[in-house]
């Protein structure tokens, strides 16, 4: 639309005008923000914009290659994939407490994007450094960092961020959705060719499948886990309410699954089977304070339970999470 359109050549101007002939770093996760920031400032200043995504290895299917096909494949963004999910996994090894867990995997982020920002910051011979960092902070983040979560006197769950880091990298501030509230950014991702798949995705924490795989992290877990939650997700998709012709996806606000470190008994065919258990995970939220478990029709549950035991050899039980925050959280870790 027309009033898109022109709040795109507006941004696209401001942009321009900061950068000048400079060079940009962003570090991008393909989460809604810094897609949406990558996709505005790559059309605004194209191959001064280098953007740097870390693979941790908690991704989900195919998840890694997605975000390069789109940024890389069809806009032509000059993106570097750094694949560190053998160093996540190492440091993860033999450490269950999830507080714990969060702390690495935050804590190892940041010192891989930074170790791959300082080098483009140096620049080469005869290409110079980027002098700019890009975040896509929307306004909602100045919001809360402003106040009320430093007040809060408890901490649940650390969160991933990335905080403080242009700062650290003497790096200057370039934050071109810090006035925009969530629907406006996405909104401007589609306007911006960003497939709707995508811009309207169901929120994904920065640790990844490391909080949803309890206790110890291994790969073998995460491999299982990929497969189970991509059936979940993709009936979430098929499974259309008549009522609203909407898709179960679109009806829920986050949805996922989580692999659970015990075993039970099954059979299958003539023999008996003693493997993992997964549990399901929907709930419908207006702010992600409070949720209340998302009513799933039993031909839904039905199909995703039968698909992941048939298709994901390691996995004989499917659960469905029936507790709402508070006091259970969203994530299970
Ligand atoms: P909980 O589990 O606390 O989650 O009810 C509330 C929302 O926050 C997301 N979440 C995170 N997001 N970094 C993030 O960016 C994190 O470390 C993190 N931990 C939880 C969670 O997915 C839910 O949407």
């Amino acid at each position: 639309d027309w009033i898109m359109r022109d709040h795109i050549e507006e941004a696209v101007a401001k942009i321009r005008e900061q950068v000048g002939d400079e060079e940009v770093i962003l570090g991008l996760s393909g989460g809604v923000d810094s897609s949406v920031a990558a996709a505005l400032i790559h059309r605004a200043i194209g191959d001064q914009l280098t953007c740097v995504f870390v693979d941790h290895g908690l991704l989900r299917l195919n998840e890694g290659d997605m975000v390069m096909d789109m940024f890389e494949g069809k806009l032509h963004a000059k993106v570097i994939r750094v694949d560190a999910s053998e160093l996540f996994l190492g440091k993860l090894a033999g450490v269950s407490e999830p507080e714990q867990k969060r702390k690495i995997i935050g804590g190892l982020f940041v010192d891989v994007f930074k170790a791959e920002a300082a080098k483009l910051k140096a620049g080469t011979a005869g290409h110079k450094g980027a002098t700019f960092l890009a975040q896509g902070t929307i306004y909602p983040d100045v919001i809360e960092s402003g106040g009320a979560k430093s007040k809060k006197a408890v901490t649940i769950k650390s969160h991933h961020n990335v905080g403080g880091l242009p700062e650290q990298l003497g790096l200057k501030l370039l934050e071109p959705l810090r006035d925009l509230f969530k629907d406006e950014v996405r909104e401007l991702g589609v306007a911006l060719g960003l497939p709707a798949e995508m811009v309207y995705r169901h929120p994904f924490p920065g640790p990844g499948l490391g909080v949803r795989i309890l206790g110890e992290v291994k790969k073998e877990y995460a491999d299982l886990l990929r497969r189970a939650d991509a059936i979940f997700i993709e009936e979430l998709r098929n499974f259309k309410d008549e009522a609203t012709g909407k898709t179960w996806y679109d009806l829920t606000s986050q949805a996922f699954t989580v692999f659970l470190p015990v075993k039970s008994v099954g059979v299958m065919g003539d023999g008996r089977t003693y493997d993992y258990v997964v549990a399901l995970r929907a709930v419908q939220t207006s702010d992600f304070m409070t949720a209340d478990w998302a009513e799933l029709p039993y031909a839904l549950l039905k199909k995703v339970s039968s698909r992941i035991i048939n298709e994901v050899r390691g996995i004989n039980r499917v659960t469905y999470d029936v507790s709402s925050k508070p006091p259970a959280t969203i994530e299970w870790e």
